[in-house]
Formats: C-alpha cells, sequence, structure tokens
C-alpha cells in the first residue's frame, strides 16, 4: 500500500473490480479520467497548456486548434524564460492556476522544460533555454505558482525529447552523466523544490527504451531518488506496450484508448503476468489526484480578465531581449516631432505564439502597429507598409516600404519567422529569416540608418548576415496577447529592457552544438555532444557567436565590485555589488558561473549556478547575496552510480552574460569525494595513488622482489594502467592471486 493512502482510497480500492480498476488507469476521451460511477468516483479534465489554458469543448478532436473557450495567452516559455525572473514567472503560473479553476480545468498540461539541444527544435518556443539551471528555477516557479491556486500541473516531457523529428519512435542515445547533469537536470530541481502533481512521459525512447515504459526512469530515478509522490501520465499517444508501461511505473494512459489497452491489463492479471499490487499502486495514485484537484473543482470562481491581460503586457516587457542599440537610437521619445516608418506584417499581425497543442484562443489580441500609434504621440508622423506577407512568398510590397523607410526620421522593421517554419511536430532545417525579409531588411538598410528591427520567432535566427546594416535590434522572441503592447513600451522607454538571452544566437548552424547528430537517423539520435550543450560548448570551444547567453541590454549601464566568496564546507556564498551607472532605472542579472579547472573530471568552460535579477535606480549600488549549494557543486560520477562533491579549488566569475564575466575569485570546496573504492580491475596506478592501497601494495610488491617500483620510471608509468588483477598473474611482478586478495580484504 502506498504511504498516505487515505481511508477512503483503501475501501475504494477494495469495492472495485478488476474491470473498474484499469479503467481508472487510462482517460474516457481526449481530456477525461474516466469516472466510476457506481462508486461516485469523479472524472477530471487535463488540458493544455503550457502558457494558457486550450480548454476545448466536448466534441473537439485534439487537435482542432481554433475551438479552445477564450483564456489569456502569456508569453510563452521562450519568452518567460528570457525574463530570467522566477518571481513574475510565479505570478504567471497563479494566474494559469486561477483561469483552470475557473474552467474547472484539474491539471494544466505544463511546463514544458526539455533542453534546447538545437535551434532547430521546432518545439523550442515551448521549453525554457539550453541551461538546466535556468529551466529549473523558473519551471519550479511555474509549478508552485499554478499549484497554489489548487490545480495540478504536468511536468513534460520526461525525458529527452529534444527534438520533433519522428518524435514518437526515436531512441536518443545519451550517456548517464550527460543525461543527469544536462537532461534530468531541470526535471529533478522541479520535483524536489516543487512537487508537481503530474509529470508526462515523453513519446521516444531513450538509449533503446521508450520512456513510457522506462523503469529505471520513471520509478528508480523519479521516484526512489527523487521523491516524486504523484502520478506518471502519459504523453497523448506515448503508449506502446500497456502493460510494461503500467509495470515501469506509467500509472494513467491518455489519452482514451477506447478500452483496448483497459482489456489488456485485465487480461494481464487474470493470466499472471501482471502482479495486481502494481495496478492497485496505479489506481491510488489516480484517486489521490482526484481528492487533491476536488476543492478547486468545486470552488465556482471566475477571473479578471483585464489584470490578466494587464499581467500578460508586464510579463512580455520583461521577455524582450535588446541585442544591439547604436547610438542610443532606442528608446524613441514619444513627444519628439519625427516621422517614423512602422514596416513589416508582423507589426499588425503578429506572431505572438507556437503553433501546436499549446496553441491558445486569447482574449484579446494587442498589436504593435496599434498601440505604437497609440503611445507615439499626437505630434508624430506615422506611416504602415506590410513588406512581406505571413507565410507568403507573394509579393508583400517591397518598393512600398522602401520608399516610406527613405522619407522616414526613424524605421521600426517587424521581422520574424512565419508559423509554418516552426510548430510542434516538425523541426526546421535552417536558422534563417524568410528570403523575402533578409531582402526587405537590405533594402530598407540602404535608405535609411535608422533602423531598429523587432524580431519575432520561437528560437534562435542568425542575425549576422544583416545586422550590422541595422543599428538597434529586438529579440522579441514570442511574447502572448499582449506582446504588441509591451514591445510599444520598451520602443518608447515607457518601460526599461531587461530581458536576457536565455540561449545563445549562433553564427551558423554549422556552429551549432548538435551539428550532424541532428535530428539523427534511421531511428536513433546520438548526443554526441555531451555535456557541451549551448554556451558550453560555444564557450568550452572559444568559438565566435553572434550575441552569448545572458546577454540583454537596457537603457541604462551596470558596473560590477566588490566580489567577495567564502565557502562553508560544500556551500559558496557569493557577494557582489552592481551599480547602475546611467542616468535611467534599469534592470541586471547578476549571473554565477563556475569554472572547474582542477576537477579529476570534464567541465565545460563555464556554467551558470546561480543568479538574481536586481531591479537598480539610476545612480545606486546594490549588494546582491547569491549560493550555490551541493547540486550546483556536485558532478554525477557513473561510476560510483552518485552525486560526488569534490574537493577541490574551483574559479567564480560574475557577470552579464556568459562572454561578459567582470569579476573572477577562488575558493576552496570541501567535498564528500574520499578515495575510490578499490576493486580487482583498479589499476597499478589507483592503487599507488590510493591512501590505505598505496603503502600496502608497495609493501607487497617489494616482499615479492618486484622491481617495478624501483626501476625504469616509464615501465612503471607504460604498466601503471594495468589491473591489479592482471599484474598478479604476470611473471615478476611481486604480486599473486593471493596477496591481491588480501590486499583487497584489507581495503574494503
Ligand atoms: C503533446 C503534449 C500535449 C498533449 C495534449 C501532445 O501531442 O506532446 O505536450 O500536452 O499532446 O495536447
Amino acid at each position: 500500500m502506498l504511504d498516505g493512502m487515505t481511508e477512503n482510497a483503501s475501501s475504494l480500492l477494495a469495492a472495485m473490480t478488476l474491470e473498474e480498476k484499469a479503467s481508472l488507469c487510462s482517460g474516457s476521451d481526449f481530456w477525461h479520467t474516466q469516472p466510476i460511477e457506481r462508486l461516485a468516483v469523479a472524472s477530471v479534465m487535463v488540458t493544455d497548456g503550457p502558457h494558457g489554458l486550450r480548454k476545448q469543448p466536448e466534441e473537439a478532436d485534439h487537435l482542432g486548434l481554433g475551438e479552445s473557450v477564450p483564456a489569456t495567452c502569456f508569453p510563452p516559455a521562450v519568452g518567460l524564460a528570457s525574463s530570467w525572473n522566477p518571481e513574475l514567472v510565479h505570478q504567471v503560473g497563479a494566474a494559469l492556476g486561477t483561469e483552470a479553476r475557473a474552467e474547472k480545468v484539474a491539471v494544466l498540461l505544463g511546463p514544458g522544460i526539455n533542453i534546447k539541444r538545437s535551434p532547430l527544435c521546432g518545439r523550442n518556443f515551448e521549453y525554457f533555454s539550453e541551461d538546466p539551471l535556468l529551466t529549473g528555477v523558473l519551471a519550479s516557479a511555474y509549478v508552485q505558482g499554478v499549484q497554489g491556486q489548487g490545480v495540478g500541473t504536468s511536468l513534460k516531457h520526461f525525458a529527452a525529447n529534444n527534438q520533433e523529428t519522428d518524435r514518437l519512435r526515436i531512441s536518443a542515445v545519451v550517456d548517464e552523466r550527460t543525461l543527469r547533469e544536462i537532461y534530468l537536470s531541470a526535471f529533478e530541481r522541479v520535483v524536489r523544490q516543487a512537487q508537481p502533481w503530474t509529470v508526462m512521459c515523453s513519446y521516444n525512447k531513450i538509449n533503446g527504451v521508450y520512456a513510457s515504459e522506462h523503469r529505471w526512469l520513471l520509478t528508480q530515478v523519479l521516484r526512489e531518488e527523487w521523491d516524486f509522490a504523484g502520478l506518471v501520465m502519459s504523453d497523448w499517444g506515448a503508449v506502446n506496450d500497456r502493460v510494461a508501461a503500467l509495470t515501469a511505473g506509467l500509472d494513467l494512459e491518455m489519452p482514451s484508448s477506447g478500452g483496448v489497452n483497459d482489456a489488456r491489463i485485465v487480461d494481464a492479471v487474470r493470466d499472471g503476468s501482471l502482479p495486481e499490487p502494481i495496478l492497485d499502486r496505479a489506481v491510488l495514485r489516480v484517486l489521490a489526484l482526484l481528492s487533491q484537484a476536488e476543492p478547486a473543482m468545486t470552488s465556482g470562481e471566475s477571473f479578471d480578465v483585464t489584470a490578466h491581460q494587464q499581467l500578460a503586457r508586464q510579463a512580455a516587457r520583461e521577455c524582450a531581449v535588446l541585442l544591439k542599440n547604436d547610438g542610443g537610437l532606442l528608446p524613441l521619445d514619444p513627444d519628439a516631432t519625427s516621422t517614423v516608418a512602422v514596416i513589416g506584417e508582423f507589426a499588425r499581425t503578429p506572431r505572438y505564439q507556437g503553433a501546436g497543442s499549446s496553441q491558445v484562443n486569447p482574449t484579446q489580441l494587442l498589436t504593435a502597429w496599434d498601440e505604437i500609434r497609440r503611445l507615439a504621440g499626437t505630434n508624430r508622423k506615422i506611416g504602415f507598409a506590410p513588406g512581406y506577407g505571413v507565410d507568403t512568398a507573394a509579393d508583400g510590397g517591397l518598393g512600398e516600404a522602401v520608399e516610406l523607410a527613405r522619407t522616414a526620421d526613424q524605421v521600426l522593421l517587424f521581422l520574424g519567422l512565419p508559423p509554418s517554419y516552426e510548430s510542434e511536430g516538425w523541426d526546421r532545417d535552417s536558422i534563417d529569416l524568410p528570403p523575402e525579409q533578409l531582402e526587405l531588411v537590405s533594402a530598407v538598410a540602404a535608405v535609411n540608418s535608422q533602423v531598429a528591427v523587432v524580431l519575432s520567432n520561437g528560437a534562435a535566427v542568425a542575425v549576422s548576415e544583416w545586422q550590422d546594416q541595422v543599428a538597434a535590434v529586438f529579440e522579441g522572441w514570442l511574447l502572448g496577447q499582449a506582446g504588441g503592447g509591451a514591445i510599444a513600451d520598451l520602443l518608447f522607454g515607457f518601460n526599461e529592457p531587461s530581458g536576457r538571452l536565455a540561449e545563445t544566437i549562433p553564427l551558423r548552424l554549422v556552429d551549432t552544438p548538435s551539428f550532424g547528430n541532428f535530428p539523427g537517423e534511421l531511428g536513433e539520435v546520438r548526443y554526441g555532444e555531451g555535456l557541451l550543450v549551448g554556451y558550453r560548448y560555444y564557450d568550452t570551444k572559444q568559438l565566435p557567436v553572434a550575441y552569448p547567453f545572458g546577454h540583454g541590454l537596457g537603457y541604462t549601464t551596470f558596473d560590477y565590485s566588490g566580489l567577495s566568496v567564502t565557502s562553508d564546507g560544500a556551500t559558496v556564498t557569493v557577494q557582489v555589488n552592481v551599480s547602475n551607472t546611467g542616468s535611467r532605472a534599469g534592470s541586471e542579472v547578476v549571473q554565477v558561473y563556475l569554472s572547474d579547472p582542477h576537477s579529476t573530471v570534464f567541465h565545460p568552460e563555464y556554467e551558470l549556478k546561480a543568479f538574481e535579477k536586481v531591479p537598480i535606480p539610476p545612480g545606486e549600488t546594490r549588494t546582491v547575496t547569491l549560493t550555490l549549494s551541493r547540486p550546483e557543486l556536485s558532478y554525477y560520477n557513473v561510476r560510483q552510480g552518485r552525486w560526488v562533491l569534490e574537493s577541490r579549488d574551483v574559479e567564480l566569475r560574475v557577470g552579464g552574460s556568459s562572454r561578459d564575466l567582470r569579476l573572477t575569485a577562488r575558493v576552496r570546496i570541501d567535498g564528500d569525494d574520499g578515495p575510490e573504492q578499490l576493486r580487482p580491475d583498479s589499476s597499478l596506478a589507483e592503487w599507488l595513488q590510493h591512501p590505505s592501497g598505496g603503502p600496502l601494495v608497495r609493501a607487497a610488491m617489494s616482499a615479492g622482489a618486484s622491481g617495478l617500483l624501483t626501476g625504469d620510471p616509464d615501465v612503471l608509468k607504460m604498466l601503471g594502467n594495468f589491473p591489479l588483477a592482471r599484474l598478479a598473474v604476470m611473471p615478476n611482478s611481486g604480486l599473486d592471486p593471493a596477496t591481491l586478495a588480501e590486499l583487497l580484504a584489507k581495503v574494503s
């Protein structure tokens, strides 16, 4: 029986027939769990997620995209991540929870926290970052925000679902250290810190085993190591073998299999191939979810549409990243009399969210074109030209756009990826903007030197070909339904830009870490870059990039001083002063990276270990204190099968991006590593370095009259690689199997 099982659950379980138990482990349709009316077991609704509610009417199929109830479309994860602001993400989560409650949705299917392994992944807009710490901290805040409203979340897609190509079958071939430190790390943080009510397994295989049937993943790691107490559900259609999945730890299959898989469960219990307690365990987890959701499902509340629209706008302001701003082109003075040309169809027809299961039917939609006119003041002349058509190569009126640009004092040029370029379900094969937009930017820049580009795209696009031709670039990502308003607020300086890149913008696709290993072939994708994902790769290989991870400008500047780093055993405290040296308010995202040159295992050049977003008024200084504890300072030792905190000196670098590290300090870590356990196949060198094994093996070899230790050092160096068990059967080694057995007994 499960810990914490209620009396009610236990008596319900006892009253259920085998068929009723099996029925609880799958959906009744696309979005509901199955009820058992005879026993008054309710059915609850689970629905997408993540950045808004996509609740469909009863009859809709799950890809009927236009048909969901109106809900606030907050910035998708690509935007939220660029805020680097967990408090903001918590607020958005709470608003999402309120909307779910109002619509009687028990579980919101998100957040999606897969790591951005390649900018080509069609679903990157729904994921946070290339970095697991940033992803994990923000996703924990999201889960706490939603669940604080009495509504559950589904942490997805567990795990190694980093592409859309062949996503239902592909096997991610990934080594365990990389899996633990990069691809599972954010899941671990969120499970430990925020206990999501549910976790959704991914479609793909991991090292040859479907996630839905992966006992190691779903039970050993998730429950036994991380103490996950909730329910595991399948992604929609991820179940391959229902009985194998149940045995591995997959409790709820979604959507309904029309009873086919329920019957298989019943048959397997009857023929003895599935022990009934395994089924009972899943049933109890479903019952626990139903009782967790019950209070919110009966509360009958509504939500404040206007307040959520305002929050969506506030959030979007923090998500846009100002990449460059030559000559201080931005902000535009709202009271000036100059003429502004707004060019680009996306100003009028915004690209504000991604396509697929997360597509929300917004309560309202603000366009940049309307909002710019509203904020510009009456003194300005503003003109518009589309320049290109959304999602079509048809003539968008390049000539008209160039003429408008020629006569304007400043140009606001809206570019980005059309919806057909990126979506759930497929990956991109290029990181370029559409050709007609590349032609437009060059033509406009040729007639006007005061061009600010605003980008709308769900994953990194190449900017290097054209960005030198323009004065300013805002990376607007996808900003949700109020994004048009937020961009206008930032362009006119009513608010300060404070977004930072949560993913590197590479120069070229060929520079990206997984190039050549993405999206795989013949059913497998090899994670050949290992730990070197995102900036870990670019910084370790010292490759130039267009804009580094963590980068983002505001309308002011910051100075760093007075770095102090102290270590108290296994916790490191970093303190630094940050001053706003400009004349406007602003927020700096203080980032702490670890360099680990003295570790015995390989580490990327820099790894983000802590961060904090700090608002600072002009001319003022704030002291920022950040802590790094055991999880941030350990690595996963595959031989010992555990996280090891190594004793060593480390370097901590503090600054405003992975390539803007202003201050460095060194500190000693007191670890828990201790000497490795010696085994028969430990090498001679490992024995000699071992504090207790070393003296023992020296004494035994001298007693056995071996000249090896005192002879030619090069011979010793060569034989140092030999496992002791092999040396023990070689002539003149001074060892024999019986002596080795005695040595092993002494060191164990
Ligand atoms: C997606 C999930 C989503 C589910 C339900 C699947 O295709 O991968 O993220 O929650 O559909 O719409």
